[in-house]
């Protein structure tokens, strides 16, 4: 008898491999399989559109993220001071969700050629707005297929938006799409224990839901040396709301 995991999608049969053992070999052969999109959707049948319940979300909070933007301004200057020494002068960043596009402005600003890639398209506005002569695309960072490489990802906030069997994908999505020795920035918070599910966004007005997943600095760690990430690093950095993130810079 074929147990359950292997006989739906790919990815169903990757996450019940194990993180430990995902291959090259695997990696290859889900990449082969997959229709992200639809994989995405359909969770052991649970029906599950979480770019189109995020996007709602962030277009309903876009106004409070610009809001914010001052009070996050020292936070985003310290995560890139930690990103910016790892890409070379001059070099392509993309900013995988980018929001209202603040730490676009301040890549920008370091002399890299910046492009942001952000699901809402309010949050796209402003972050436009912010960044005239930046590319900014409205998209989905998952479905998006890049012509170019880059030399370095920035994304802050964005990771614990997934599922982790989506989640190990976007890593080795940004893996791919990094040129050799090209530098990433991931960070989300940090958890003593790993959990997922669906959650009220407590830390803005109304009642908007979003995917979250709670990593432990393990797991984390573990999850981007599975998708071929060295020289990972740790940054913890408190921000002015009470939250204290966990970012890692990392290299291809
Ligand atoms: C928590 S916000 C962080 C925004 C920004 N990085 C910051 O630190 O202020 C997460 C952002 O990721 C965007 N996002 C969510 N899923 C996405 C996807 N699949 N592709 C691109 N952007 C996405 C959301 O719309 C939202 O703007």
């Amino acid at each position: 008898m074929v147990p359950p995991h292997f006989r739906i999608f790919g990815r169903s049969l990757f996450v019940a491999i194990g993180d430990k053992m995902r291959s090259n070999y695997f990696k290859n052969a889900v990449h082969q399989l997959g229709d992200f999109h639809l994989s995405r959707q359909i969770r052991n049948g649970i029906f599950m559109d979480y770019s189109k319940i995020h996007k709602d979300t962030y277009d309903a909070l876009a106004d409070e993220y610009e809001e914010r933007v001052d009070t996050l301004l020292p936070v985003t200057q310290e995560a890139i001071s930690y990103f910016s020494p790892h890409v070379a002068s001059g070099g392509n960043v993309l900013e995988v969700g980018c929001g209202v596009g603040l730490a676009v402005k301040l890549l920008a600003e370091q002399g890299f050629a910046v492009k942001g890639i952000e699901l809402s398209p309010k949050m796209a506005d402003y972050a436009k707005k912010r960044n005239p002569h930046a590319a900014i695309v409205v998209g989905d960072f998952l479905t998006t297929d890049f012509k170019a490489t880059f030399d370095g990802i920035f994304a802050f906030a964005f990771i614990h938006l997934f599922p982790k069997a989506d989640a190990v994908r976007i890593l080795d999505k940004m893996y791919s799409i990094l040129r050799a020795s090209g530098a990433l920035y991931i960070g989300t918070t940090e958890s003593s224990e790993s959990t997922e599910g669906w959650e009220t966004k407590e830390d803005y007005s109304g009642t908007h839901k979003r995917f979250r997943k709670h990593w432990t600095e393990v797991e984390f760690r573990d999850a981007l040396e599975c998708s071929g990430f060295g020289n990972i690093v740790l940054h913890k950095i408190p921000d002015p709301f009470g939250k204290v993130w966990m970012d890692f810079t990392a290299k291809k």
